[in-house]
């Protein structure tokens, strides 16, 4: 009972200091080192942060002023920053870390909320539309996709002849999205399309998305604030969709269905039974389509850079190319066996790689390394940290010695791995090889004067990439004799 003699003012008093032990005793409870809670200051300032230096960069941040296990808050949730081995490996492969977390409203202003497959945090459906992913990425098309590459790189490098003969500058990053992109659509779609023109509503799509996926509610209130970025992921979408609708024509005109079957017309039937809607299935194109060139194009473009660089590692690379496949065109067979590409390919992957970290959220109760962890924790696994780790070598510099002995899983984690891990790690694997031995065959590739992988600006946001348009991006092709 309230005695009857205490005034409005004593109580609000109270209920103040009230709402202050409360929150004092949210902030004392994490067992995790971190910032202080201080009255809900270290929230603001940890979530400023992240919205300020970019998820990627606030979290190397964060685990370097406080360790390799930190607790911080994203829009006042409770999020664990984590680039310890064993902590990392518990999350990835366990089902109960099997949720991203995100704005729900800037999800929905891409399409990627509940549907498609990268950001679809209802489990049952990620579940569902995982299985055609995997479907796609394996079998047949993991099969075609190194003849692809290398049949697609051949195509584009022998259009930019000119160039090439006149050592002028290539823009190598959209010349990389467009082989993709092309492989891509041969894999998955199968229909007409203008690459450049596709490439260039991917990278805005791309923009939108890291813009808006840590945007607090507010920003969704004023639709002048988030409408450009709606309109890009829209116009990428709209695109998409005509793209599924032209499939879908080519599949009713079809005479015989072998030949025009795959991922897209996988999904199209799915739909046509009901069991997906016209939306999911157009986001789990675009999906598919933006996850190759998103990733791999930047990741080729650091392994041209890191070559250009280190010269030794370029003789060895290209001496073993020229060993086991010299003129003949790249065979399956073949992709097994460059193991000093392999090495290359991995040592790049953990030296820069191009998606660095992995956000989840715990969708049950949990301990991790002897703390607690509640369900609806949000998690980010700093995996470009982790891969920086004394267990090698020379973990800060780039070493094919790095991967001289085997490496466990528990230190290299380029794709993730576990349930949610990344569906497309084989094939991207195959298409990589393909595209780098297409080129470096015939080509060394060489950066603008005076530019290195150090000194080009990036951005270290949802992905670490290089910041655009600069013209100094751009490469130089000399062609390379075999018997150099
Ligand atoms: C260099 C190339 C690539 C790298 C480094 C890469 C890396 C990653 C990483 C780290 C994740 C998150 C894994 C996790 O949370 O544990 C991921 C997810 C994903 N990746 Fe990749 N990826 C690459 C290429 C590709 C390609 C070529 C495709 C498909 C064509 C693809 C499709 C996906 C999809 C669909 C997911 C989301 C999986 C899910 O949430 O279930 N990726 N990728």
């Amino acid at each position: 009972m309230v005695p009857e003699m205490m005034t409005g003012t004593t109580l609000t008093l109270l209920l103040l200091l009230g709402l202050i032990l409360v929150m004092r005793s949210r902030g004392a409870k994490s067992t995790m080192p971190g910032p202080n809670f201080c009255l809900g200051v270290g929230p603001l300032v940890t979530y400023i942060r992240f919205l300020w230096m970019g998820i990627g960069g606030a979290s190397n941040y964060y685990n370097g002023k406080y360790g390799d296990l930190v607790r911080v808050w994203i829009k006042g949730e409770e999020t664990l920053v984590i680039s310890r081995p064993s902590a990392v490996c518990h999350v990835l492969k366990h089902a109960r870390y099997s949720g991203r977390f995100g704005s729900k409203y800037g999800l929905q202003c891409v399409g990627m909320h509940e549907r498609g497959i990268i950001f679809n945090c209802n489990i049952a459906m990620w579940k569902k539309n995982r299985i055609y992913f995997i479907k796609a990425l394996s079998g047949p098309g993991l099969q075609n996709a190194a003849a692809l590459c290398a049949e697609s790189t051949t195509r584009y490098l022998r259009s930019l002849h000119d160039v090439i003969a006149h050592q002028g500058h290539v823009n190598i990053l959209n010349l990389l999205r467009c082989i993709i992109l092309d492989v891509s659509n041969r894999l998955f779609l199968q229909v007409p399309i203008d690459e450049k023109d596709l490439v260039s509503k991917i990278q805005n799509y791309f923009d939108s998305w890291q813009t808006l996926l840590l945007k607090p509610n507010f920003f969704f209130k004023f639709r002048w604030m988030y409408k450009k970025y709606e309109d890009a992921a829209q116009e990428l979408q709209n695109a998409v969709a005509n793209l599924v609708e032209q499939k879908r024509k080519a599949l009713l005109e079809a005479e015989k269905l072998d030949n025009t079957t795959n991922f897209a017309s996988d999904l199209i039937f799915a739909q046509s039974h009901g069991e997906m809607t016209t939306e999911d299935v157009t986001q789990c194109i675009l999906e598919m389509l933006i996850a190759g060139p998103d990733t791999m194009s930047v990741t080729l473009f650091f392994m041209l850079m890191l070559l250009a660089q280190h010269p030794k590692a370029e003789k060895e690379v290209v001496d073993e190319i020229n060993t086991l496949i010299g003129d003949k065109q790249i065979q399956n067979g073949d992709l097994l066996n460059l193991k000093v590409l392999e090495t290359f390919i991995n040592e790049s992957l953990r030296f820069q790689p191009v998606v660095n970290f992995s956000m989840r959220q715990a969708t049950e109760d949990d301990v991790i390394d002897g703390h607690f962890v509640k369900k609806g924790t949000n998690i980010i696994l700093n995996i470009g940290r982790m891969q920086r780790g004394e267990f090698f070598v020379k973990p800060h510099e780039f070493k094919l010695e790095n991967f001289q002995k085997t490496v466990p899983s528990r230190y290299f984690q380029p794709f993730g791995s576990g349930p949610r891990s990344c569906v497309g790690k084989f094939i991207a694997m195959f298409m990589m090889k393909a595209i780098l031995v297409t080129i470096l065959k015939q080509y060394s590739v060489q950066p603008a004067k005076g530019r290195s992988l150090e000194n080009i600006s990036k951005i270290h946001d949802l992905s670490f990439h290089p910041a655009e348009p600069d013209c100094m991006l751009e490469m130089i092709f000399i062609p390379r004799r075999l018997n150099e």
